[in-house]
């Protein structure tokens, strides 16, 4: 394993290797030879020639690049004639117009190299496209999104598979990326690694089913991050202190659970100044719906409303292994929201952390009820200057943003400008839904404080803003956003470089937030 200084040292023609995750990426002046295949990339505008490809290849490349069918659109692939060389494979492949090209395309263009050579069963490839845009582009960027293009298309998620069908879509061992730029490449692919490996583990989390993941599950994951990095300390209050503490919202969430509440704080200290920035994540380990029982169709993929904890709790691994500055809070109000005897009933009413009260028009909008103690709890104790929840919350999000991109939505502009650029920059995007004055008083309760559903119009109008606006009933002074992951937590298509499943959504925007926000020591 090389360390840092060895990849800083700059690059030898012969290649250096890296173990990263469980695929090996390599850099090189040249095109790798020991590769299963090669994938050149082309722009719709380059005027280059076979040869300069490769001189060995060359009249293969140029009949390949100047096939008819061959449009060089973004993604297109055409293989070349086989013959004498020592790919398996050579495969030209359609870059689009280069002044479409981004950091964003080339986390696509490798994730599409990625499936396509694992769907050949290949297990290797070496290219040229990073070192093709490397001219205009932030080097440092570029590396950290090839690594993120490259490791999260090699997921896969096959553990409860017989072993001949794990086989079937293996990971590929090794790629071998062009490169004669600058270290800052180096540096950016290493840092790429440990946000991917963070959002992997994110994705393992979310695709393993409720049987397994409960609340004493995300316990111990959040106390292997602890024992992994002394700047990480970890809280835990289970159902006694919550009692003692009055979070009645979350306790009756978790009514009608055989499995314990818990609510865990990780603390990651990385800044000897500089008030707490504070992300919460819902962790509802299973969402039946409670006595608003959910539907078939709807209650099938639950598990996965745990999600927002998940990234939380990655998000703090990421601060520790990349020594973030800055002083760091991971909270995870954890529960199951499930149906029995001493379930909550609908029309019940609660008493929050801050002592408001809380009607229960419906026993599935139970999110918001753990995130608002989350919320109230942790500004009490901790006085974070920024809070940012992260949360599985509303179908409604689902519904007006898809998969592409997280609901967000505050009223701090600055804070929301910044989650705007990690999203743009980290591809793992949000969207603000407008945070109007004419909302503020739609989950006013009627015989309570609030109610957990608008209380206007016929309910579900806005569904994702009204959902933003109860919690940030519980938020006083702490600059605050909340961020609804439902659409892109979880997907039920394929992309480029995240495939069908848990995506590990919110990571990557919260580790790129923090890169770019660290204290001037
Ligand atoms: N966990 C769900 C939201 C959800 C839906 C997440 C689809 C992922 C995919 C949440 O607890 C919920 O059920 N919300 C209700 C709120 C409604 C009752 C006001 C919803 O969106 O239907
Ligand atoms: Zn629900
Ligand atoms: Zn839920």
């Amino acid at each position: 394993m090389l360390n840092l200084k060895d990849i800083l040292n700059g690059i030898s023609s012969e290649s250096k290797k890296m173990e990263w995750g469980n695929m090996k990426i390599t850099i090189a002046k040249e095109l790798d030879k020991t590769q299963d295949v090669l994938f050149l990339g082309l722009f719709e505008e380059d005027k280059d020639n076979g040869k300069s490809f490769s001189k060995e290849l060359a009249e293969e490349v140029e009949e390949a690049m100047t096939r008819k069918a061959f449009s060089r659109k973004f993604g297109e692939m055409y293989g070349t004639k086989v013959s004498s060389h020592p790919y398996k494979k050579v495969v030209v492949t359609g870059l689009g117009e280069k002044k479409d090209f981004s950091v964003e395309k080339v986390r696509q263009a490798l994730g599409k190299m990625v499936t396509a050579t694992k769907g050949w069963s290949f297990s290797s490839f070496c290219t040229n496209v990073v070192e093709k845009v490397k001219t205009g582009a932030d080097a440092e960027l570029l590396g950290r999104a090839a690594a993120e293009g490259l490791l999260l298309a090699n997921y896969n998620f096959n553990k409860y598979l017989a072993k001949d069908k794990q086989e079937k879509k293996k990971p590929l061992s090794m790629v071998s990326l062009q490169w004669n730029g600058g270290n800052d490449f180096s540096e950016g692919l290493k840092v790429g690694r440990v946000v991917v490996e963070a959002t992997n583990w994110v994705r393992d989390l979310v695709n393993e089913p409720a049987n397994v993941v409960n609340s004493e599950y995300m316990e111990k994951m959040a106390k292997q991050v602890a024992s992994q990095y002394g700047s990480v300390k970890l809280k835990v209050l289970n159902k006694a202190e919550l009692e003692k503490e009055g979070m009645g919202s979350l306790l009756g969430v978790n009514a009608g659970s055989q499995n314990p509440p818990k609510l865990l704080v990780l603390e990651y200290t990385g800044s000897k100044k500089g008030k707490y920035t504070a992300f919460l994540g819902k962790g509802i380990t299973f969402d039946s719906g409670g006595y608003n029982l959910k539907p078939t169709k709807y209650i099938e993929d639950m598990k996965t409303d745990m999600a927002g904890a998940a990234a939380v709790m990655a998000a703090v691994k990421v601060a520790a292994e990349l020594k973030i500055k800055k002083n760091l809070l991971g909270v995870m109000p954890l529960c199951e929201n499930m149906v029995d005897a001493t379930a909550q009933h609908p029309g019940d009413i609660v008493r929050a952390y801050n002592g408001k009260t809380i009607e229960i028009g419906n026993t599935d909008a139970e999110g918001r009820l753990v995130l608002c103690d989350a919320l109230a709890y942790t500004e009490a104790k901790y006085a974070p200057e920024v809070m940012i929840d992260l949360a599985t919350l509303t179908g409604a999000c689902v519904v007006a943003l898809g998969y592409y991109a997280a609901g967000v939505m505050g009223t701090d502009t600055e804070l929301l400008g910044k989650l705007k650029d990690a999203g743009e920059v980290s591809g793992d995007r949000v969207w603000e839904l407008p945070f109007f004055e004419e909302y503020q008083d739609w989950m006013d309760g009627s015989i309570s404080d609030l109610n957990n559903i608008s209380t206007k119009g016929k309910g579900y109008e806005a569904g994702s803003i009204t959902a933003g606006v109860f919690l940030a009933k519980f938020v006083e002074k702490a600059k605050w956003a909340h961020v609804d992951i439902a659409g892109s937590a979880y997907w039920m298509v394929d992309g480029a470089y995240l495939s069908k499943g848990a995506t590990g959504s919110g990571v990557r925007l919260l580790s790129y937030y923090l890169m770019g926000n660290q204290e001037k020591e």
